[in-house]
């Protein structure tokens, strides 16, 4: 049974499908709007969620299917102490295929193990987040017309940021890519990623804690909110959460088509004075992932169907 857990689990080309259906579905929702007739969709919701949640909810009704699921961890038989591979094998009795965010690294793993559906990580803990990335992905490729020949900076919580880790993966497959890391010293980028990722696929990339300096060098500046949920304790956060906040006046010496990214939501490290400005991507980003999610869920089922 095919599932996506982490997005190396699709090829390049794969990954390309994808984008060419999301795009087709933007142009043609018509022709869509049937396709998951009589399909459920489970969404398994142990961590909260605003975006994720609801665009894979909305991306099954436009696709004519329906939705079951919960938002929350107290809602579900966890709360009673059932383990993850006995509510796969529940679910997979009810629905036609699975969305699950879970705080435990892996738990989406293990679902995919012992759900007899496509299971679709949507988030597991600190570790990874691949649909996050193919809205990422989308994103980029709308903006900028592919993936060649980018730098791309990532700033804030480099070391719990799910959302960084596999777009960083998924971007280390395209050629003149160069990463640059902006982060407190507390909040690098994992070695692990460094080791198995960056330097393993010979991407170039420099830690900075200065985001003004490396400013003018981006084609995209990736944001992300210190994850408060991930912090053994508070002091460290509330020390940690200000550190970047892009302001406009941080923007002056960034390049005219820079595309500011983040998977959003934001607390404060993106000024709301620069929505306004065109370069600001975010919202966009927000509707993409739904049409992407839309092309996700198409693919799977039809797997599952094979
Ligand atoms: C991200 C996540 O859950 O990791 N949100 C999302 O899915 N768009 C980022 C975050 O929570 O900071």
């Amino acid at each position: 049974m095919r599932s996506l857990i982490d997005i190396l689990d699709f090829t390049v080309e794969e990954v390309n499908e994808l984008i060419a259906t999301a795009n087709d579905i933007i142009d043609n929702p018509d022709k869509y709007c049937e396709r998951c007739k009589r399909k459920k969709l489970a969404t398994l919701f142990f961590e909260p969620s605003t975006r994720t949640r609801l665009s894979f909810e909305a991306a099954m009704i436009e696709l004519g299917g329906s939705v079951i699921g919960f938002s929350a961890a107290n809602n579900s038989s966890a709360a009673k102490g059932e383990s993850v591979a006995d509510t796969a094998k529940t679910i997979s009795c009810y629905a036609d295929i699975i969305a699950m965010r879970h705080p435990k690294e892996g738990a989406p793993l293990v679902a995919a193990q012992n759900a007899t559906i496509p299971v679709i990580n949507a988030g597991d803990g600190g570790h990874n987040h691949p649909t996050q990335t193919l809205t990422d992905l989308l994103t980029i490729n709308r903006e900028k017309g592919g993936f060649e020949n980018l730098t791309v900076g990532f700033c804030g919580d480099l070391k719990f940021g799910r959302t960084v880790h596999s777009l960083i993966t998924a971007l280390s497959r395209y050629s003149g890519i160069n990463v640059v890391l902006i982060s407190p010293d507390e909040l690098k980028l994992p070695s692990y990623i460094k080791k198995d990722v960056l330097k393993k696929n010979g991407i170039p990339y420099k830690q900075t804690t200065d985001l003004e300096s490396v400013m003018p060098e981006l084609d995209i500046l990736y944001m992300t909110r210190v994850q408060r949920e991930r912090f053994f304790n508070e002091e460290d956060y509330l020390r940690l959460k200000d550190s970047y906040i892009l302001e406009p006046k941080k923007l002056v010496n960034a390049k005219k088509d820079l595309c500011i990214m983040h998977p959003l939501p934001r607390v404060n490290e993106i000024s709301v004075a620069v929505d306004d400005d065109p370069r600001a991507c975010y919202f966009k980003q927000v509707l993409y992932g739904k049409y992407i999610r839309m092309a996700l869920i198409l693919k799977l089922l039809e797997e599952a169907e094979k």
